[in-house]
C-alpha cells in the first residue's frame, strides 16, 4: 500500500514538473501561409486584446484594432519584429516568457475573464510575424 502510493506521488510530481516545463516553452510557429492581420489575427485579437487596447484610452497606448496601431506599438514603441517572432516582445508577453509577469497579455487576473492564448493561436501569431506581419 505504502509503495503504491509512493509510485502515485512521484508520478504526479513528474506530471507537474514536465507540465511546468511546458510551459516555459514557446511554442512553435504554424505550418500556415499567408498568414495576415486581417484574416488570422484581427480576431485573436478581437476575442483577447481590443477589450483593454482600443478607444480613446487604450492601456499602455496600444491600440490592437487596427493594423496600423499594432505596429506602431505602445507608448515605448513597437511591440515586434517583421520577421522575427521569437524576439517579438509581444510573443514573450503572450507565451509568458518575459520576466516581469506585469507584461504577461492578456493580465493572469482580469475582470473580463479573458483567457490565455492558446499554443496555437501563439503559434499562429508567430507565422504571422515570421512572415513579415502583413
Ligand atoms: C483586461 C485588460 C487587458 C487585456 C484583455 C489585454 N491587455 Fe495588454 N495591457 C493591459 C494593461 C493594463 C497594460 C499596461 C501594463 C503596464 O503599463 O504596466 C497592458 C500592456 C500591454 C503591453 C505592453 C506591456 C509592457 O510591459 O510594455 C502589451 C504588448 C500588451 N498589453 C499586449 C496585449 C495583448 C497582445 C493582448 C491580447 C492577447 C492584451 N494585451 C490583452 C491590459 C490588457
Amino acid at each position: 500500500m505504502k509503495t503504491t502510493k509512493l509510485i502515485l506521488l512521484t508520478l504526479t510530481l513528474g506530471f507537474a514538473t514536465a507540465a511546468l516545463a511546458q510551459d516555459a516553452k514557446l511554442p512553435p510557429a504554424a505550418d500556415k501561409k499567408d498568414v495576415t492581420y486581417a484574416t488570422d489575427i484581427k480576431p485573436i485579437f478581437d476575442a483577447s486584446c481590443v477589450k483593454c487596447h482600443s478607444g480613446d484610452k487604450p492601456k499602455a497606448r496600444l491600440k490592437m484594432d487596427t493594423l496600423p496601431g499594432v505596429l506602431k506599438g505602445t507608448k515605448m514603441g513597437p511591440i515586434l519584429t517583421p520577421g522575427d517572432s521569437a524576439k517579438s516582445f509581444i510573443v514573450k508577453s503572450i507565451a509568458h516568457l518575459s520576466k516581469d509577469r506585469e507584461s504577461w497579455m492578456p493580465p493572469l487576473q482580469n475582470r473580463a475573464g479573458i483567457k490565455p492564448l492558446t499554443p496555437e493561436q501563439i503559434g499562429l501569431i508567430r507565422a504571422w510575424i515570421d512572415q513579415g506581419a502583413k
